[in-house]
């Protein structure tokens, strides 16, 4: 049996549901800002951002990343001279698929745009305790294999350092035990949904996720802006964390959220317990083609009723996923009237996210074997970053 489920967050009248571990239902990612309390992008953010950077990421353009806390104050800060920190992470449950790697590609954006150091953090220890089924072993593996994804995703070695929780704890758990010091088991069950089944080491874990937020002020001596670019699923972690922040005498951390890349299935997020649904970075091209082939789509049953009636582009996964994957914004939108308007079938959208899926993977498998002659560059030592 998995841990931590969230009763005080069943579906209830909206029907879908948010956790770190599970997403349920179809998110309304509106009604998502308003019960997790954080900030729409607005377009004076988009500005800034263009001022600042001289373009706007199509992951923002397009509204994948569609909240944040704090953004806009690291980079007034940014603009004041003083750097801020990148943090994010992976549990390492299996193999990477495409839509963990869409925040990560962002992430290398910001790093790029911003020359700012990243921690990345991957949750062995998490991911261990999650699932009675689970063994060490195959987390060990699946840390492994994910550090190649990481390291094919393309961030500056120089600037990144990767953590992994059971080898790197001696860094973390001295300001996880401050966080959680700080956190009553009453604060953790609320935000998320413990119960008297929960292992404790799942009762205890989020603090280790926590500490990540203040191992660069911990490390520079001084405090220091940290931005976690994610998908919405992991803000409960930030909420507890942005509340023990000031107690501690640092920043509290900020972030930018994405919504889900969508599974080729009918509903939810793309999950590596639906592999049949997911693309993963180590996939074969047969088996990608298979999985789009498979896909569900927003298409009638049949030709003449497409043709007739159009079709939903708006609840089709192949559309979403080839406008955040692959197609600019002008052919999304040029994609969606020709399907609405039954001017465009089903199987030319499949074919054209098959076409431009494979070669992607093709690309990102040979970064992945190239990445196995660097990672020991790429692991945390515990000193500071090169100046
Ligand atoms: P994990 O391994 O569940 O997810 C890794 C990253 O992928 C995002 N994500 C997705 N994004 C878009 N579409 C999807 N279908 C999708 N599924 C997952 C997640 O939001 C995450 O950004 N506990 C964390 C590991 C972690 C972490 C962090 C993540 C540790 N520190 C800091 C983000 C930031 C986890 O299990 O992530």
């Amino acid at each position: 049996m998995d841990q931590a489920n969230p009763n005080d967050q069943a579906p209830g009248a909206e029907d879908f549901r948010v956790t770190p571990w599970e997403v349920e239902g179809e998110v309304d990612y509106g009604k998502l800002i308003e019960k997790f309390g954080t900030q729409p992008i607005s377009q004076e953010l988009l500005q800034k951002i263009n001022r600042m950077t001289g373009e706007v990421h199509p992951m923002l353009k397009m509204g994948y990343f569609f909240s944040h806390r704090d953004f806009d104050w690291v980079l007034d800060k940014k603009e004041k001279g003083e750097d801020f920190y990148l943090y994010t992470g992976r549990g390492p449950s299996g193999m990477v698929h495409m839509g963990h790697i869409m925040p990560w590609i962002f992430t290398k954006y910001l790093q790029d745009k911003f020359k700012s150091n990243l921690l990345f953090q991957l949750t062995d220890d998490e991911k261990f305790l999650y699932s009675q089924d689970r063994t060490r072993e195959q987390v060990e593996r699946f840390t492994y294999e994910n550090i190649l994804d990481i390291i094919a995703v393309g961030f500056n070695p120089r600037r990144t350092k990767i953590i992994v929780d059971s080898k790197h704890i001696q860094h973390l758990y001295p300001i996880a035990t401050e966080v959680a010091k700080r956190i009553t088991f009453s604060t953790a069950r609320s935000v998320f949904g413990f119960t008297n089944s929960t292992n404790i080491g799942m009762i205890g874990f989020p603090p280790i996720q926590a500490a990540p937020c203040f191992l660069p002020s911990a490390m520079e001596g001084k405090p220091v802006p940290v931005l976690i670019p994610a998908a919405i699923d992991q803000d409960p972690y930030w909420r507890m964390t942005r509340d023990v922040a000031d107690r501690m005498g640092y920043y509290k951390p900020a972030q930018i959220h994405s919504k889900f890349l969508p599974g080729l299935g009918m509903l939810g997020k793309m999950s590596s317990s639906k592999p049949e649904t997911a693309i993963f970075t180590s996939d074969d091209p047969e088996v990608v083609d298979k999985k789009i082939s498979t896909a569900f789509t927003g298409g009638q049953p049949t030709v003449a009723l497409q043709r007739e009636l159009g079709a939903n582009a708006l609840g089709c996964p192949v559309f979403w996923y080839l406008r955040y994957f692959f197609d600019s914004e002008k052919q999304s939108d040029e994609r969606m009237l020709r399907c609405k308007s039954g001017n465009l079938l089903c199987g030319e959208c499949k074919s054209d996210l098959s076409k431009a899926t494979k070669p992607f993977i093709v690309e990102f498998k040979k970064r992945r074997e190239k990445a196995k002659d660097v990672v020991e560059e790429f692991m945390f030592d515990g000193k500071p970053f090169e100046k």
